[in-house]
């Protein structure tokens, strides 16, 4: 079954390629979804990783503007420390932590929290939690739900908050009582979050530029990470694994042909005898 699928995908995608239907995909994209911007980022493709200043840049963001209003539950601050991560120094999580207070059931009281601690939930109760929010919005729909443009242009999570943080048009409207933004990237195009950026809001430390797309890019790539903060040591897995691959298949050739090296040569010894 999974097969005849794959056979399907396969023969739908070099028929649309030869229409030419998917160098176009950006098209499709704007449909109903909302339009995704397809920005290029360091963990993109099979060797990709992540930008380790580029994700400290991303928690800045996070930090300064985003955890007003959005929680990263799922996520610990040790988790900061880690390698194929932000990778901060033992000392910043430590006083990183520290910035927020977490309410501590065995002493009834709140307290500083400390690097085993998770990051809060969500301040602002319509804000959704961001852990897991860059796989689980996909950036790229392909025509009938085949999937064509994620196939091309990965998942595109990251893309899409990307696109939805520098997709406001500045238009805004009242409904129910509440005010909606509009936004090109929203699926909808009418958003509840007020424009979170506007250039020039955070100062890095690195001098990086600091337009609105730099931070949108940032802080995207930064929630890649919540969301899949193995990725790079299951790339480097990968990677060893094909490498050791191509070794065993040379190893299997060689010892092959070392096996029916005294066969091939009595017979090729024959006709002279
Ligand atoms: C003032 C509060 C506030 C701030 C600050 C804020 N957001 Fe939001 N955000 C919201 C609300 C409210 C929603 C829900 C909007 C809706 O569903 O219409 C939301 C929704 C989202 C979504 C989900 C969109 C979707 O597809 O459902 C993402 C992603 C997001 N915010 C990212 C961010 C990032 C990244 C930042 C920091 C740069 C940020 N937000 C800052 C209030 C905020």
């Amino acid at each position: 079954m999974k097969g005849t699928n794959q056979m399907i995908r396969k023969i739908a995608l070099s028929a649309l390629t030869a229409l030419g239907l998917v160098a176009g995909g950006s098209a499709f994209a704007a449909g109903g979804a909302g339009h995704v911007e397809d920005y290029d980022f360091s963990f993109e493709g099979p060797f990709g990783t992540y930008d380790q200043m580029q994700l400290q840049r991303g928690l800045q963001v996070y930090t300064e503007i985003c955890a007003a209003c959005h929680g990263l539950q799922y996520v610990s601050f040790r988790a900061l420390g880690y390698d194929g991560g932000p990778h901060l120094p033992g000392d910043q999580v430590r006083a990183y932590a520290e910035f927020y207070e977490v309410f501590d059931e065995e002493l009834d009281d709140f307290r500083p929290a400390r690097p085993t601690d998770y990051f809060p939930k969500s301040g602002l109760e319509n804000a959704p939690d961001l852990s897991l929010m860059a796989k689980a919005r996909a950036g790229f729909h392909g025509p009938y739900g085949l999937g064509i443009n994620q196939l091309f242009k990965g998942m595109g999570g990251p893309e899409y908050i990307a696109s939805l943080l520098t997709g406001y048009t500045g238009e805004e409207k009242e409904e129910f009582g509440s005010v909606f933004y509009e936004n090109k990237a929203f699926p909808g195009g009418w958003i509840a979050m007020s424009p979170p950026l506007y250039g020039d809001d955070v100062e890095y430390e690195d001098g990086s530029p600091a337009e609105i797309e730099d931070l949108a890019k940032d802080v995207s790539a930064f929630l890649m990470w919540t969301a899949e903060p193995g990725l790079n040591a299951r790339k480097e897995a990968g990677f060893i694994s094909v490498l050791f691959l191509i070794i065993l298949s040379v190893l299997l050739y060689l010892t092959n042909k070392r096996i029916w090296a005294p066969i091939k040569k009595g017979k090729a010894a024959t006709p002279a005898e």
